[in-house]
């Protein structure tokens, strides 16, 4: 029996996982540079088949792409060349830089430490181009390697209990999280980089199967132990996170194998040692489900409230219309994308971050998003120089296209403090904080609610990040310091929980360097 009901894990995990000026302090943590895991998995055994490169151009419009989403039952059918197209932009390799300890493979998105602890897997029934099978995705050789043979979609559908958009994909992506190598240097708080990381994975990945005309649906509810024997991984070691059922068709996969026997495939220990921390293990063990009953339950669960309509001065956000907006397709700004690692103190406009903030919450296809639009995290904001915006803190009612003013003031200082006192923080236009209530997110999904609170404020951010470079600026997700960032949006954020935070504004040079 799982407990998911209870959500007493999924607190004492946030809670033991904030950060705070004092933690950073006495818990300091040297990183073990010859212990370092390899950023890929890697089965010796098996031949990769390797993924046709060239990167099809969709011509989309990114700002469209990642504000719309195909209708669930549009019939798409993706070949190879698709298939290939949407690992590429969401988990490819797009740009490489040596350093004096090796080479880092930096990927289509952003990711904690630049350490790629998602790992995705293909399931699917024949495509043109790409047989029947369960498929490992290798960044590295950009190839797929075959697991097993045949059609398993059955397996997901049953894992799902018979999730309408997983029945009909011709094709799902499985994410899995592999704790040690992000843990390796982020130790517990790992389990809410699996959702982060994951998160702006598949910002990218709905971006461009909007633009390749294929409905996308991201799955979080299913019974943990049929999705990891289905990809036979070390449960202990890694484990699946969520599920993007992609394309439709009228006909409904095939009933699952009577037996999903285990592979036994070698794979290379990603480093000499492994360090375990248990509270990761605890928080997801907890949040299991069981049975597809339960699955079908959890699914039903009814929504949540959104923000209370605003008490303060607001500020109508004025978005660029489709006409005005900036047209580079999705390709080129994914491929374009890379964190900022130092931001000019220059003002960006308030069309420009209307757009941002507009197009980038206009709803995720997400089996916890119940009814479609609706939303866990709420979007805080510290304005430090946008013009025609006072600065000061906000709270953002999507609903209404306002920005509720919490108070006025040059807050660069703090705002740095909050971001785990860096520089980039301080530096940026504005500085977009997600907040969720979480003891009301618990309540309604039990500890599966915190994946999926972690999981979207990724997505969403994942998103920023897009809108941002699609309107040629920078962007970065930070860490910060949780309680400190609640109290600074109270008394309005008072008993809400701090989840993820983008800065956005100019970078200070062009191309944008990389860090961690
Ligand atoms: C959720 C999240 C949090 C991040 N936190 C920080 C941070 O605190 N400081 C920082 O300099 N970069 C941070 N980054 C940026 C990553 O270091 C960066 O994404 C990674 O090095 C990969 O580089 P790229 O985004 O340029 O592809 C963060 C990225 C994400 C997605």
């Amino acid at each position: 029996m799982t407990d998911n009901r209870n959500p007493e894990p999924a607190r004492k995990y946030h809670e033991a996982t904030k950060h705070s000026y004092a933690s950073i302090r006495s818990k300091p943590h040297l990183l073990d540079w010859a212990n370092q895991p390899s950023p890929f998995k890697i089965y010796p055994t098996l031949e990769p088949l390797r993924l046709p490169s060239e990167v099809r151009q969709t011509g989309v419009a990114a700002l469209s792409a990642i504000a719309e989403s195909i209708p669930a039952k549009t019939n798409g059918v993706p070949d190879l060349e698709a298939v290939a197209q949407l690992l590429y932009l969401s988990a490819g390799i797009t740009r490489t830089r040596k350093h004096p300890g090796g080479e880092i493979y930096f990927r289509a998105a952003a990711c904690t430490g630049a350490l790629y602890e998602i790992e995705l897997y293909v399931v699917c029934g024949d495509l043109p181009g790409l047989p029947a099978g369960v498929y490992h995705f290798s960044p590295a050789e950009f190839g797929l390697r075959r697991l097993r043979a045949g059609d398993y979609r059955g397996v997901l559908v049953a894992a799902t209990g018979a999730e309408p958009a997983i029945a009909h994909a011709p094709l799902s992506i499985v994410c899995t999280g592999t704790y040690w190598r992000n843990a390796w240097k982020y130790q517990a708080r790992t389990y809410r980089h699996f959702g982060w990381d994951n998160g702006t994975l598949l910002a990218n990945l709905l971006a461009v199967g909007t633009a390749l005309k294929l409905p996308a649906k991201i799955i979080t509810g299913f019974v943990d132990v049929m999705v990891n024997e289905l990809l036979d991984v070390d449960s202990q070691r890694e484990v699946a996170f969520s599920l993007v059922a992609v394309g439709h068709n009228a006909v409904a996969a095939p009933p699952a194998p009577a037996e999903v026997s285990p592979l036994g495939l070698e794979t290379i220990p990603s480093s000499r040692q492994e360090v375990d921390y248990p509270l990761m293990r605890e928080v997801h063990a907890a949040s299991t489900l069981g049975s597809t009953e339960e699955v079908a339950a959890w699914r039903s669960a009814t929504p949540l409230p959104g923000l209370p309509p605003p008490e303060g001065a607001v500020v109508q956000l004025q978005p660029l219309s489709d006409g005005d907006m900036p047209r580079e397709p999705i390709e080129q700004v994914i491929l374009r994308r890379g964190s900022s690692r130092k931001f000019a103190r220059n003002a960006i406009t308030l069309e420009q971050l209307s757009t941002l903030l507009n197009r980038a919450t206009r709803g995720v296809p997400a089996d916890f998003l119940n009814p479609p639009g609706t939303q866990l995290n709420h979007l805080y904001l510290i304005v430090h120089a946008v013009e025609g915006l006072a600065a000061g803190a906000y709270v953002f009612h999507r609903d209404r296209g306002v920005l509720e003013c919490l108070k006025q003031g040059n807050f660069r200082a703090q705002a740095g403090y909050l971001g785990l006192e860096q520089e980039l923080p301080a530096d940026a236009a504005v500085d977009i904080f997600f907040l969720a209530d979480l003891r009301a997110t618990l309540k309604r999904l039990g500890n599966r609610g915190y994946r999926a609170v972690q999981l979207e404020a990724g997505v969403l951010g994942g998103k920023l990040y897009l809108a941002a470079y699609a309107q040629q600026l920078g962007a970065t997700g930070l860490t910060f310091y949780d309680d400190d960032v609640i109290r600074f949006f109270s008394p309005h954020a008072e008993g809400k929980s701090a989840i993820f935070l983008v800065a956005v504004g100019k970078s200070a040079q062009r191309s944008s360097g990389h860090g961690t």
